[in-house]
């Protein structure tokens, strides 16, 4: 309390109840802070994040036009001063902030990083929607080799021995036929190859999807560019921290466990995440729980409401209050404040 602002000291000093007013200020501000701009009431103070606590992931969720991706622009710029900050801009929408812009598809391939075939099966179980059975039997076929480039191939020569693998192989083979269409941008990566220059401290680089027209090839470039930037922070190959805006986070993986999953294990890696929806619902309450800094922006499906609500355990006033927020405000929690908060999101720099 010692550090709360003088005016909410002198306040409470006087018996004035400040508890909607206030917000407590960052326990660790030494590694620096980002502000999202005042609280919408008569004091009008500025809400701080730490940077510390950003990295334990961010989530800005509310209706398409609601405002997320300018806001989230902003912060690019913001987080770009404490580290590098990479956009997995599915509509390319930040060419006016990036420093450098990766057209994937049209200039670049999307980089696929593979340290063990295995790899393979579980980002394409993700992509492809493989049922259990389509699995079983890709991870089966990939035991046998070293080389995924030549997984057709061998899926192609491979004998069923069950009466059930017949139709899987066939199925397996109808799906895995994506890959032959779209094969020319498509490059397979070890680890120890990949282009750290995705990284590159106090920029922000935006990967461009825009020109991906299929679903399952936008969803391959984000999971591969995710794991990349997990295999450089994992070798050190780059030192320092890095913020990834995850646009669309709803369309990255048909399953909100494999999100949930990553956000989880990267948090020892100086990474994170800002995680940005319209649908909240569709996004799962596991990844949600696993952001730190929540950011509402105005929703209008009601389940979407239940969901965020119950995720922050809002009272039942703030509850209301979500189908009705301007385009330059927000609701947002952090570790930082006692209670969410009404924000005015303002360019406070
Ligand atoms: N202060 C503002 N008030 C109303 N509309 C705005 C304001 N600032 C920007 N816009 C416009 O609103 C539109 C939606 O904003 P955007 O950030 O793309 O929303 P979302 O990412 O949630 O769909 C954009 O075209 C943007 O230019
Ligand atoms: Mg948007």
């Amino acid at each position: 309390m010692r550090d709360s602002p003088f005016i909410v000291r002198f306040l409470r000093s006087c018996n004035v109840d400040v508890r909607e007013l206030v917000y407590e200020r960052p326990h660790h501000l030494s590694e620096g802070t980002v502000v999202l701009g005042i609280t919408k009431n008569f004091l009008r103070l500025p809400v701080v994040v730490s940077v510390d606590d950003v990295l334990r992931h961010c989530l800005i969720v509310g209706s398409t036009g609601s405002g997320k991706t300018s806001l989230a622009k902003r912060l690019a710029r913001l987080l770009s001063r404490h580290g590098a900050v990479v956009v997995l801009d599915w509509y390319g929408e930040y060419c006016d902030v990036a420093d450098r812009v990766i057209r994937i598809g049209r200039e670049e391939p999307v980089e696929i990083p593979v340290e063990d075939p295995l790899d393979v099966v579980s980002l394409l179980e993700e992509v492809l929607e493989l049922t259990p059975p389509q699995s079983y039997l890709l991870t089966k076929v990939l035991r046998k080799t070293s080389n995924v480039e030549f997984l057709l191939d061998l899926l192609e020569s491979y004998v069923p021995e069950a009466r059930w693998e017949i139709e899987t192989k066939a199925s397996l083979l109808r799906k895995l036929s994506f890959l032959v269409r779209y094969g020319k941008l498509l490059r397979i990566a070890p680890p120890e190859k990949l282009n750290s220059t995705l990284l590159s401290r106090g920029n922000c680089v935006s990967v461009d999807l825009s020109s991906l027209r299929v679903l399952e090839l936008k969803r391959l470039a984000v999971l591969s560019t995710l794991n990349s930037i997990r295999y450089i922070q994992e070798r050190k190959l780059f030192d320092g921290r890095v913020f990834v805006i995850v646009e669309e986070a709803h369309n990255v993986a048909s399953r909100g466990d494999l999100l949930a999953r990553y956000l989880a294990e990267v948090r020892k890696l100086n990474m994170g995440l800002i995680v940005i929806t319209q649908s909240p619902a569709a996004l799962g309450f596991e990844a949600m729980n696993n952001t730190n800094i929540k950011v509402v922006k105005t929703l209008r499906s009601a389940e979407d409401i239940q969901t965020i609500a119950r995720s922050m355990n809002l009272s039942s006033d703030r509850y209301s209050l979500l189908s009705r927020l301007g385009f330059d405000e927000a609701l947002v929690d952090a570790p930082s404040l006692s209670e969410p908060i009404l924000v005015e999101l303002s360019e406070i720099t």
